[in-house]
């Protein structure tokens, strides 16, 4: 059964004469992690505001076609009772902290106390919230006291505390170090483990190769593919797109090494290593 189910969507902001999404159709299922790529501009925040319902509620403009959310039609729901269902994290966490909460933790109650959530639930789910992002050591800290990885994992915390079933995320490492990309990807990781959809959009396509169970290319508003990391990445035609595969993938294409079951390159150090390995009847 799938969770979210997109068919043909089409979408033009207002005062536009062009197409920002141009025949969008996948369905993903609970849990699944799907990395969205594309060159800048070709849809990608796009298509996150229309899972997340803010096309066509908030930006309005012409759309057709349909984003189905469980047996919700999400432009027929109102974006404040959606938001329990659909959560997003954006590229800045910066710009997602509320300015006005002296502690991490009062930081991601915020939303809870907007839902008018009982006391004691809020207790366990901030409690919750806080372990599944490993960042209750710094309960008690000014959220602007926090390294980059650490107010991103805050901000998708607060997400978490609503507990939504799809967790839309917008380039959300991309202003943060190897090491804090590293967390939230481990943490996001977590997340779809539970039964968390996600929807990740990323330029790092290591990360996206390691992490996605299935990937959407997006060009010009239009899909251009959805299918496994491995197979994508195994595509003649990204150079097109403006996608660059991974570095294990070049090499492996370089060397002609395929994995004989499936017919595709690898697209992650273990799986180059494994193959390279086999060749060599190391294992
Ligand atoms: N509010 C808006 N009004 C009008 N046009 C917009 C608006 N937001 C985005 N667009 C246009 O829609 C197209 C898709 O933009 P979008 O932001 O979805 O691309 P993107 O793939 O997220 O790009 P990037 O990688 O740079 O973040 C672009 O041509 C953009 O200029
Ligand atoms: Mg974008």
């Amino acid at each position: 059964m799938s969770k979210i189910v997109v068919e043909n969507l089409k979408y033009k902001y207002p005062a536009t004469d062009f197409l920002a999404l141009d025949g969008i159709s996948f369905s993903a299922k609970a849990g699944e992690f799907i990395g969205i790529i594309g060159k800048n501009g070709s849809g990608k925040s796009t298509l996150c505001q229309a899972i997340a319902g803010l096309v066509p509620n908030f930006y309005k403009g012409s759309y057709g076609g349909k984003v189905m959310v469980d047996d919700i039609e999400v432009k027929n729901v109102d974006i404040s009772d959606l938001c329990e269902k659909v959560g997003t994290v954006f590229q800045n966490p910066f710009n997602q902290v509320t300015g006005s909460k002296l502690t991490v933790y009062e930081e991601i109650s915020f939303g809870l106390e907007n839902l008018g959530i009982p006391k004691e639930e809020m207790i366990q789910r901030i409690d919750e919230a806080m372990e599944l992002l490993d960042i209750t050591k710094y309960k008690d800290r000014n959220p602007f006291d926090l390294s980059g990885g650490q107010m991103q994992r805050m901000a998708i915390a607060s997400i978490i505390a609503m507990q939504p079933e799809v967790i839309v995320l917008d380039e959300p490492t991309s202003q943060l170090d190897p090491q804090g990309r590293e967390e939230v990807y481990q943490a996001v990781q977590k997340l779809s483990k539970k039964g968390i959809t996600i929807f990740m959009v990323e330029h790092n396509m290591e990360k996206i190769a390691s992490y996605s169970d299935r990937v959407l290319i997006i060009d010009d508003g239009k899909q251009i593919a959805y299918d496994t990391p491995q197979k994508i990445f195994s595509r003649d035609d990204l150079d097109e797109y403006g996608i660059e595969a991974p570095a294990f993938t070049k090499i492996c294409r370089e060397l002609g090494k395929k994995n004989p079951v499936t017919g595709c390159y690898p697209v992650t150090l273990e799986e180059a290593n494994d193959l390279l390995k086999k060749d060599k009847g190391e294992m």
